[in-house]
């Protein structure tokens, strides 16, 4: 079954050597977990998408132990650079064309000509990906369609078995995935995440929201991605009381099971707890045989831009 490993030297090297061995393991990062696969390896890319159950289209985030491992893979920029230089190590993922050489999988780009990098900026992880010396293709490690990891206990529940090792480091500190932004021409934001547009913005200037018309350059950008199992209700006030609730700051009376995702309303505290909160509510509502979640509303600014975007997929259905 699957290996839990400590994330000592030991449990480090071990999973490093499984890595470069061509087996998955999951690791933590500062945002979620990883489903980790060597990237120059095609067989362990094509054994990532078996794993989770993914549809092959969507390409995989390649993670490296610092910024010269990381571009030279692909073709940096000046924009790329000036980013690179304040968010990494951290959570944030630039796509970019792949250079001749790119020693990352074909699989890993699904077939595009780009390739997403980022540079983790966990100890643990980055540790891990010294060791491995190589490319580390990592989707979140959670089953398709399924909310993302935040603890090891999390990555077990949907891939005990189905993966050689899970290096626990803990629960995750950021909580939602890296931002992605393509950066091929003018930067436009794929994904909103843990790294906050103003934040970007402030250092690069404007950034386009969102693929162009009529291209879905980021599959990640589908609509429904993150659901629970009981329906997702937005906005929520109230709450009935056959009804989870999902709470930021001041939360209504009434719930039969509740979930503060911050008292204080602090978005950066609220981002830590959203995964492992929509994980708690729909196992405690399935076994109550409660009709939904209600989820309260969060301020539309910094971390809270890609706190509603996560609820907004997992609000829909099918
Ligand atoms: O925080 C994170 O980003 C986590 C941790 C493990 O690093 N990883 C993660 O990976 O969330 P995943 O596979 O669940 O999401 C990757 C996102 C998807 O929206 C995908 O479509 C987009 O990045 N993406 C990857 N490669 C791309 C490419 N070449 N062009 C456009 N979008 C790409
Ligand atoms: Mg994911």
């Amino acid at each position: 079954m699957t290996e839990t490993l400590l994330a000592d030297p030991a449990g480090i090297a071990r999973a490093a050597a499984l890595l470069r061995a061509g087996e998955l393991v999951a690791f933590g990062t500062e945002t979620v977990y990883g489903l980790g696969g060597d990237a120059t390896n095609d067989a362990a890319v094509a054994a990532i998408f078996a794993a989770k159950g993914r549809p092959r289209f969507n390409p995989l985030i390649c993670h490296y132990a610092d910024i010269d491992a990381s571009f030279a893979d692909v073709m940096e920029n000046d924009v790329a650079r000036r980013l690179a230089a304040v968010f990494w190590p951290g959570p944030l993922t630039l796509v970019l064309p792949r250079r001749a050489g790119c020693r990352a999988s074909l699989l890993a780009s699904a077939g595009l000509d780009t390739l997403a990098v980022r540079v983790p900026a966990h100890d643990v992880s980055r540790a891990l990906l010294r060791a491995v010396d190589r490319p580390v293709a990592a989707p979140s490690a959670n089953r398709s369609g399924r909310v993302s990891p935040t603890t090891a206990r999390h990555v077990l529940d949907e891939l005990d078995g189905r993966i050689a090792a899970v290096l626990d480091s803990g629960p995750c500190a950021v909580g939602v995935e890296s931002t992605v932004l393509d950066l091929r021409d003018a930067p436009a934001l794929l994904r909103p995440g843990g790294a906050t547009i103003e934040a970007i913005e402030a250092l690069i200037g404007p950034v386009r929201r969102g693929a162009p018309a009529g291209a879905v350059r980021s599959p990640g950008m589908l609509a429904s991605h993150y659901a629970p199992t009981l329906p997702l209700r937005l906005e929520a006030t109230a709450v009935a009381p056959d009804e989870a609730l999902l709470a930021f700051g001041k939360a209504p009376a009434g719930a039969a099971v509740m979930v503060n995702l911050s008292e204080q309303a602090n978005l950066e505290e609220a981002a830590a707890r959203l995964f492992s909160a929509l994980r708690q509510l729909d196992a405690e509502g399935q076994r109550r045989g409660l009709r939904g979640i209600a989820a309260m509303t969060v301020p539309s600014h910094g971390l809270g831009v890609a706190i509603n975007d996560r609820l907004r997929r997992a609000a829909e259905r099918g």
